[in-house]
């Protein structure tokens, strides 16, 4: 197994601007990056869950429900693959791996409660005396898809281990779906709010940058 410490030390960049296609290889191609990374990955799943659940029962349809149901099944999923990688770790990485655990999901926290209150926002504001949340679950889960797809081919191609790899391919598989399913809404409240998706895109682009040049500042120094 790879040592913990020999974690290659990333050039940190001081402009945050677009500067990440894809998660960073050294975020996930280590058993102690990549379990540090699934737990963070989770915080994704099970907030988007929560936002759905924000939607009014009378808004509710079978696509939402089904989408709902992934993200739930997706939490246990990532997290039981940090558990896996974690059980097989020495005592000197599973330290390592609590100490960026930390910071990874205090940092994917911070950025999921800040796109989240952007966008609650923008949709309240936008459909005044209507209901906001639909719009809400639209915009988000489009973003939230979105950056997913950039994280789980990076697991898929560089993770530490065979069983790491096929499980983000099978999640890939339910993500490409949701995309779909936001399709249709996510242009309605599009128009509604008299905006678009460049925008929108923008928006996150900026804090996921800064969330990424985080998470790889701290692996760089630890
Ligand atoms: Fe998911
Ligand atoms: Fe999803």
């Amino acid at each position: 197994m790879e040592s913990a410490r020999s974690l290659p030390i990333l050039e940190i960049k001081n402009h945050n601007r677009r500067l990440y296609s894809e998660l960073p290889q050294a975020l996930v191609n280590s058993p102690v990056t990549a379990a540090a990374m699934l737990d963070s990955i989770s915080l994704f799943e099970l907030m988007g869950s929560k936002w759905m659940l924000a939607v009014p029962l009378s808004r509710w349809d079978e696509e939402i429900h089904e989408h709902c149901f992934d993200e739930v099944r997706h939490t246990k999923m990532v997290q039981d693959g940090a558990k896996k990688l974690r059980w097989s770790m020495t005592s000197e990485q599973i330290l390592l791996e609590n100490e960026l655990n930390k910071i990874f999901y205090q940092t994917t926290e911070a950025y999921l409660s800040q796109l989240s209150r952007k966008i609650f926002k923008l949709t309240y504001l936008g459909n005044r005396n209507k209901q906001f949340s639909l719009s809400a679950y639209a915009i988000l889960a489009f973003l939230i898809e979105r950056r997913i797809m950039k994280i789980y081919p990076s697991l898929a191609k560089h993770g530490p281990n065979e069983e790491i790899r096929i499980l983000a391919k099978q999640i890939i598989k339910d993500e490409r779906k949701h995309l779909g399913f936001v399709d249709e809404k996510l242009q309605a409240s599009l128009d509604q709010l008299q905006t678009d998706q460049k925008t929108i895109i923008d928006l996150e682009e900026s804090l996921a940058d800064t969330w990424m040049e985080k998470l790889t500042y701290a692996v760089a120094n630890n």
